[in-house]
C-alpha cells in the first residue's frame, strides 16, 4: 500500500525537506510562491497531509471545501490564526503547530527591535549610509536607555518568558499580564498584573507576545496607548492584528510613544508603507523565527507531529 502523500506548499529548510522526502511521498512547491484558497482546495484532493506556514489561510470557507482526503494540517508555525480551528475540527481534520522551538529566535528579534527603536538605529543607519553624518555633540542622537527600565510583557507564554529572560540580562524589571498568573518558578521575580491597563501604566517598554484571536484583535488601540508612560516604546513580534496601526501612528505623532519595533503588520506581506515616514520605527518583515537552527527545528517538529499521526498516535502538538 502506498504511504501517505504530504504537500509542502513553501520552501522549508533543506534538512526538513530531506527528512520529509525520506519518510513520505512529497509534493513540494520548489518555487515557493503563495497558494490561494483554490490551490489549498485543489491540493487537498492530492495529499493526505499538508505542512503549511502562516501564509496559507485555511479559513472557514476553505475548510468547508477541502477534499476528505486531507487528514492533517501539520503547521510549520506556532501561531495558528491562519487556520479556522473550529471549522477544521468540524471537518475532522487534525491541526498541529510548532511551539517551543522558535521562542529564543523570536525573543532575539524582539530584543533587536527594542534596542533598535530605543537607540534610534534606523535614523542613525540612514544618516551614516547616506553620507549625511556631519556632526557630533553630547546632545546628538540621544535615545532611551533600556538597562534598568521597566518592561511590560503582554502574553507570558513561551516566547514572552524567553524574552523576559533575555531582558533580565539588561537589568530590566519585568511586569506582565497573562490570562493566568505563572508559578514562582516561571515568574522568576516578574510582577504579575491582573489587568492590561495596570501593566501598561508601568511599561517604559512594552512587548506583545499573545496570539491573535478575535479577543486580542486591536488590543493596542488609542485608549491603551494613552495609558502608557510618556515616551514609551512598543515592540510587536507576535501578530499585526494586535495593533491598531493608525492609533500607533497617532501615538508616535503626538510623542506619546518615543518609538516602536515591528516585525508584524496587519497586511503581510507588504507591511504598512506609512511607517516608512517614521525614523523612530524599526521595521522587519516577519522574520522572528528566521534562523537556520530554528527553521530546522520547526520543520522537524512539524514532521514529528506528522509521524505520530500516521503511526496512529496523538501528535504532541495537537490543537
Ligand atoms: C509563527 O510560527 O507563528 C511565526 O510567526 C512564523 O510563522
Amino acid at each position: 500500500m502506498p504511504g501517505p502523500t504530504v504537500w509542502i506548499p513553501r520552501r522549508l529548510s533543506d534538512a526538513t525537506l530531506e527528512r520529509a522526502q525520506a519518510s513520505y511521498d512529497c509534493i513540494i512547491n520548489w518555487e515557493d510562491g503563495l497558494s490561494g484558497a483554490d490551490d489549498l482546495i485543489e491540493m487537498s484532493a492530492k495529499a493526505d497531509a499538508v505542512i503549511p506556514c502562516h501564509s496559507e489561510h485555511y479559513s472557514a470557507d476553505v475548510a468547508a471545501r477541502l477534499d476528505p482526503r486531507l487528514k492533517i494540517i501539520a503547521n510549520h508555525s506556532v501561531g495558528v490564526d491562519h487556520c479556522d480551528l473550529p471549522a477544521l475540527k468540524a471537518r475532522g481534520i487534525t491541526v498541529t503547530n510548532t511551539p517551543d522551538v522558535l521562542s529564543d529566535a523570536t525573543a532575539e528579534i524582539a530584543m533587536l527591535l527594542m534596542l533598535g527603536a530605543a537607540r534610534r538605529a534606523v535614523e542613525g543607519d540612514r544618516m551614516v549610509r547616506s553620507g549625511q553624518w556631519n556632526t557630533w555633540s553630547p546632545s546628538f542622537m540621544v535615545g532611551k536607555q533600556v538597562s534598568g527600565a521597566r518592561l511590560g510583557i503582554i502574553g507570558m507564554g513561551r516566547v514572552g518568558r524567553a524574552f523576559a529572560e533575555k531582558a533580565r540580562g539588561f537589568g530590566m524589571s519585568i511586569h506582565y499580564f497573562n490570562r493566568s498568573r505563572l508559578s514562582p518558578e516561571q515568574e522568576l521575580g516578574a510582577t504579575y498584573h491582573d489587568t492590561i491597563e495596570s501593566v501598561l501604566a508601568v511599561s517604559d517598554f512594552l512587548s506583545l507576545h499573545c496570539p491573535a484571536t478575535p479577543e486580542t484583535t486591536g488590543l493596542m488601540n488609542a485608549e491603551r496607548f494613552s495609558q502608557m508612560p510618556d515616551g514609551a516604546v512598543m515592540v510587536n513580534t507576535a501578530r499585526g492584528a494586535l495593533v491598531d496601526e493608525t492609533a500607533l501612528m497617532a501615538a508616535l505623532d503626538s510623542g506619546k510613544l518615543a518609538g516602536a519595533g515591528l516585525d508584524c503588520f496587519v497586511t503581510e506581506p507588504l507591511g504598512n508603507p506609512a511607517f516608512a515616514a517614521y525614523q523612530n520605527v524599526f521595521t522587519l518583515p516577519h522574520i522572528g523565527s528566521a534562523t537556520v537552527t530554528t527553521r530546522d527545528a520547526m520543520g522537524f517538529r512539524a514532521l514529528d507531529n506528522l509521524d505520530a499521526f500516521f503511526l496512529g498516535k496523538t501528535p504532541g502538538d495537537v490543537l
